[in-house]
């Protein structure tokens, strides 16, 4: 039995490195990684093989950035010819990204069936290009993965047979029970000269946030305001890190004594930091997800979400609203210890690769 599993974007490499190791544990079963190269700089890609332990990936398709057509288009394109000549029993994506869609697409044109993981999530904002990869991506798949209640019940209120869908928990978790330990032993604090929960964490790059100005700016403010209570760590994407240079806002950024900006860090590395932060302030999906199970209070940078559980069991809070002032309140509220502990939700375990993989031999079988 042969599976390709598409990475493509830096949230894709911790969900697929537990699936190819409990892949490989089956001497029948060949796993084969394919990178569309939708992330290419080391520090959003390279650095997550190595940390992961992933082998070199079988193909480099090289696409890069561009718009999302572009990318998109790309990828099918330079997909095609592989899948032809790999001939695989199953293309297997994960999450949301352009690369998800596009390699799912490919395939099941071509007859091979799409195992997707991190299936059923709607955060029910259609401006988001994640959810459209989302509802895409799950209504073209043969086997559907899923993480948590609420990706069950989407996935039922969508209509797809109930045969199809496997709630198995959370890979991305797999990775972080995997590597914490090794993420604790980092010297990383030490080296910045900060305590454990004296610094609040912050990652921004949603287009919806950092791709107009006053999305920026509000990010610069809540970073302001934020300061004064503790010292920021602020790791910056590309993405983030480039508007705010067109829009004349890094200097400003940077300007702001106890702001520190960032490379975006290594897989260890960023684990290390959130497990020791007071509070992470970010509109990340899967940042969500794993301060929910370090049981570090996350507000999220946004007025919906994608994953409830994190909002109703977990450590999470979403936005009341984008003001500023009502941003700090909460900020404010969080740091003074008014923060909910939170529960790990169930499944989530480390485990999730393992049932996936026992799934997969039973049905394609
Ligand atoms: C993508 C995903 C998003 C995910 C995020 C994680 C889609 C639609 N979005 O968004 O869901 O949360 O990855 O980071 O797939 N760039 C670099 N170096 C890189 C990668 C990107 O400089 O290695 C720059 C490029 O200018 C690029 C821009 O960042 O155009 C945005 O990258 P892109 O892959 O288009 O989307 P992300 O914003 O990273």
């Amino acid at each position: 039995m042969k599976i390709l599993n598409i990475v493509g974007a830096r949230p894709n490499f911790m969900k697929v490195a537990p699936l190819h190791r409990a892949f490989s544990q089956y001497p029948d079963l060949e796993s084969k990684i394919i990178h569309t190269g939708q992330h290419y700089d080391a520090r959003m890609s390279e650095v997550f093989f190595n940390q992961l332990e992933l082998p070199q990936p079988h193909y480099f398709l090289g696409v890069g950035g561009g718009t999302h057509t572009q990318q998109t288009a790309r990828t099918m394109l330079e997909f095609e010819p592989i899948l032809a000549a790999e001939k695989p029993d199953a293309v297997l994506v994960v999450g949301d990204v352009n690369s998800t869609i596009a390699c799912a697409l490919v395939a099941v044109k071509e007859g091979i069936p799409v195992l997707h993981v991190e299936a059923g999530l709607r955060s029910g904002d259609r401006r988001m290009p994640e959810e459209i990869n989302r509802i895409l991506t799950d209504s073209i798949s043969d086997y559907l993965f899923v993480t948590e209640q609420a990706g069950l019940d989407n996935l039922k209120r969508e209509n797809v047979p109930d045969g199809k869908v496997f709630f198995v928990g959370n890979v991305m978790i797999d990775s972080l029970v995997h590597y914490r330990q090794k993420a604790r032993q980092l010297t990383l604090l030490q080296e910045t000269g900060l305590a454990p929960a004296s610094y609040v964490l912050m990652t921004m790059h949603r287009p919806a946030n950092v791709d107009h100005e006053q999305g920026l700016r509000s990010i610069v403010r809540v970073a302001r305001n934020t300061a004064q209570h503790k010292t920021v760590l602020f790791p910056i994407h590309p993405r983030t890190l480039s508007n705010m240079e067109k829009w004349g806002l890094k200097a400003e950024l940077e300007a702001i004594p106890q702001v520190r900006l960032m490379e975006p860090q290594g897989y260890l590395e960023f684990l290390h930091l959130m497990e020791n932060a007071a509070l992470i302030i970010t509109d990340s999906g899967g940042i969500q997800e794993e301060t929910t199970y370090l049981q570090v209070p996350c507000l999220t940078f946004r007025d919906s979400t994608e994953r409830p559980v994190t909002v109703e069991l977990g450590t999470n809070y979403l936005l009341r609203d984008l003001n500023p002032e009502t941003v700090e309140a909460q900020v404010r509220d969080i740091l003074a210890g008014n923060s909910k502990k939170g529960q790990v939700p169930p499944l989530w375990d480390g485990r999730a690769a393992e049932r996936i993989a026992t799934i997969i031999r039973e049905k394609l079988r």
